[in-house]
C-alpha cells in the first residue's frame, strides 16, 4: 500500500480514543495517522499528542476549536463520554467531515434523531463503532444464517452476560453508573446487542416489550456492617471477606498482572501502591451498595421484527461470565454460539441434506458429520484465547473503516459498502429507547413505521 495514510483527529483521548483508536494507528502507520487531538484533560492530551508527534498547533482542549478552524484531517474520531457525542458529531458533519463515532450515537432519542438529520444534510458520513459486527464470531454466525444453514430464521435468544465484576466496575462505580451522567444501561451496554439482533433478524423492529430494574446494587442489600468504602488504605471493610465486589481483592489481587483496562481506568499508576491509593480514595473503591448508581442491573427485552422474526435479549450484570451467548432457531436447524470461546454449534434437523446455498467449507463439515451420523457441527469461529479488543472487533472495525475512508478519498470505485450503516444504527438506538419506555411504563411499545 502506498504510504498515504488517512489522517484522523481524535476528540476524547481516554480509553477508547487513545488506547483503542490511537494505538491502532500507531500499529498501522501506513494506513492511518493521528494529526490532531481535542481533550480537556491536560495529561491525557499531552500523552496522546506525544505518542503521535502532534504539535501544540493541533492540540486543543475543546472540540469546538478543533472543528472551528480549517480542515484538519480526513476524518474525526469521537470518543468522548456518552453525553458529549451529539454536539461534536453534528458540528463535525456541518463542517463536512467523515466521522467515526463511538456508541451510543447519543444519550437521548431527540439527540439521536438530530445526528441522523445532520448526517442527511452533510457531505460527510457517520460510522458508529458497532465493533461486534466485525468479530470473526458474529460475522460467521451472520454468514451461516444468511447462507440458509438453519433454514428460515424464526427466533433469536441472545444474552449479554456482563459479569459481576465488570458490571461493578463500569455500571456501579464507573462512568456508566448513573443515567444523569451517561445513558440508560440498555443503551450504554446493549446497543451493540440490539444492533446485532436487528442485523441477524434482517429487518426493522416493529414492537418492543421490556422488564428490568436495579435489583441488587442498592443500600438495603448491603451486608451488615458494610462501610462506604472497601478500604481507607489501612482498614478493610469488615464485610470484605464475604463480598464478591470487594475492590481490593479485584483490582490488587485478581487483576494484579493487568496494567491496561480495567486498571488503566482507575489509575495511571498500576503499581500495587498506586492501585491501593486509587481504591482507597477514588470512585472505584466505593461500596457497591452505597454508590450513586441508578442504572438497571438486569433487563429483559422482547422484540418483534417486520419479517416476523421474534427475539429475546437478556442483559445481566449478575453473571459469572463476561460474554455473549446466542441461540438462533430456524425451520431446518438451530445455531448456538458463545463469544468468549468462539464456539458455534450448528445442528440440522436433517443432517445429510446440506442446502446448496451452504458454503463449501460447511458442506465438507456437513458431509463428514453425515458420515459420522452426527447432526451437530461444532466450529470455532474465533481462535482461543479470544483476540483482544472486543473479540477482534476493534481491530477489524478500524481496518474496514479506514480502508473505506481511503477508497472514498482516493475516488476508488471499488470502495466496499460498510458492514454497518447509520440508518441501522439509528434504528437499534430507537429500539433501546423503546425498551426503556416499555420498562418504565410497563407497556408494549409499537414502533410502527
Ligand atoms: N464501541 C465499544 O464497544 C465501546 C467500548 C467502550 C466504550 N465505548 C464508548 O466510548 C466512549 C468513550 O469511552 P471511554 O471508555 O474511552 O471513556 P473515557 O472516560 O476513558 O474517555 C473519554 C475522554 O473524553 C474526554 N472528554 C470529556 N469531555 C470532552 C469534550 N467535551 N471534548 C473532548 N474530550 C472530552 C475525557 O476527558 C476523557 O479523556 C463512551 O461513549 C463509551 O460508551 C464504546
Amino acid at each position: 500500500m502506498t504510504p498515504n495514510p488517512i489522517t484522523l483527529a481524535i476528540i476524547g483521548a481516554g480509553n477508547r480514543g487513545r488506547e483503542t483508536y490511537g494505538r491502532w494507528c500507531l500499529r498501522h502507520p501506513v494506513r492511518a495517522k493521528v494529526v490532531a487531538v481535542a481533550e480537556p484533560d491536560l495529561t491525557r492530551r499531552i500523552t496522546l499528542a506525544a505518542e503521535h508527534s502532534i504539535g501544540p498547533e493541533a492540540s486543543f482542549d475543546s472540540w469546538r476549536e478543533l472543528l472551528g478552524g480549517p480542515s484538519r484531517a480526513d476524518a474525526i474520531v469521537i470518543a468522548t463520554p456518552d453525553r458529549e457525542h451529539a454536539a461534536p458529531t453534528i458540528a463535525a458533519l456541518e463542517a463536512g467531515y467523515d466521522v467515526i463515532l463511538e456508541k451510543p450515537i447519543a444519550s437521548t432519542a431527540d439527540e439521536v434523531k438530530a445526528v441522523g438529520e445532520a448526517a442527511s444534510r452533510s457531505t460527510g458520513s457517520v460510522t458508529v463503532a458497532h465493533v461486534l459486527r466485525y468479530t470473526p464470531f458474529f460475522s460467521t454466525v451472520k454468514r451461516l444464517v444468511d447462507e440458509g444453514g438453519i433454514g428460515e430464521l424464526v427466533t433469536i435468544e441472545h444474552a449479554e452476560r456482563i459479569g459481576y465484576w465488570h458490571f461493578a466496575h463500569s455500571f456501579v462505580r464507573g462512568n456508566w453508573r448513573n443515567e444523569g451522567l451517561a445513558s440508560p444501561m440498555i443503551l450504554a451496554k446493549a446497543c451493540h446487542d440490539l444492533d446485532l439482533v436487528r442485523w441477524l433478524a434482517g429487518d426493522r423492529c416493529v414492537a418492543v416489550a421490556s422488564f428490568g430494574g436495579l435489583h441488587h446494587f442498592r443500600p438495603e442489600q448491603a451486608p451488615p456492617g458494610a462501610l462506604d468504602r472497601c478500604t481507607d488504605g489501612v482498614n478493610r471493610c469488615p464485610a470484605a471477606a464475604d463480598c464478591p465486589f470487594d475492590a481490593v481483592r479485584f483490582y490488587i489481587d485478581r487483576v494484579g498482572d493487568v496494567a491496561g483496562w480495567p486498571v488503566s481506568v482507575i489509575t495511571d499508576d498500576a503499581s500495587p501502591a498506586g492501585r491501593l491509593a486509587a481504591v482507597a480514595t477514588g470512585p472505584y473503591g466505593r461500596c457497591v451498595y452505597h454508590a450513586d448508581n441508578d442504572v438497571a442491573d438486569h433487563q429483559v427485552v422482547m422484540l418483534e421484527f417486520a419479517n416476523s422474526v421474534r427475539a429475546s435479549l437478556t442483559v445481566s450484570g449478575l453473571t459469572a461470565d463476561n460474554t455473549r451467548t446466542i441461540l438462533l432457531s430456524g425451520t431446518r436447524g438451530e445455531l448456538r454460539g458463545r463469544l468468549d470461546t468462539g464456539e458455534i454449534e450448528l445442528r440440522r434437523y436433517l443432517p445429510s441434506s446440506a442446502p446448496a446455498s451452504v458454503g463449501p467449507w460447511d458442506r465438507d463439515e456437513l458431509g463428514r458429520a453425515a458420515l459420522r451420523g452426527d447432526d451437530a457441527i461444532i466450529l470455532n469461529a474465533t481462535p482461543v484465547p479470544l483476540p483482544d479488543g472486543h473479540g477482534g472487533g476493534d481491530d477489524a472495525f478500524m481496518t474496514d473503516v479506514v480502508a473505506r475512508l481511503r477508497a472514498r478519498r482516493d475516488g476508488d470505485p471499488a470502495a466496499a459498502a460498510a458492514l454497518t450503516s447509520l440508518t441501522a444504527s439509528l434504528d437499534s438506538h430507537l429500539m433501546a429507547f423503546a425498551a426503556e419506555e416499555s420498562r418504565r411504563e410497563r407497556r408494549m411499545v409499537d414502533l410502527g413505521d
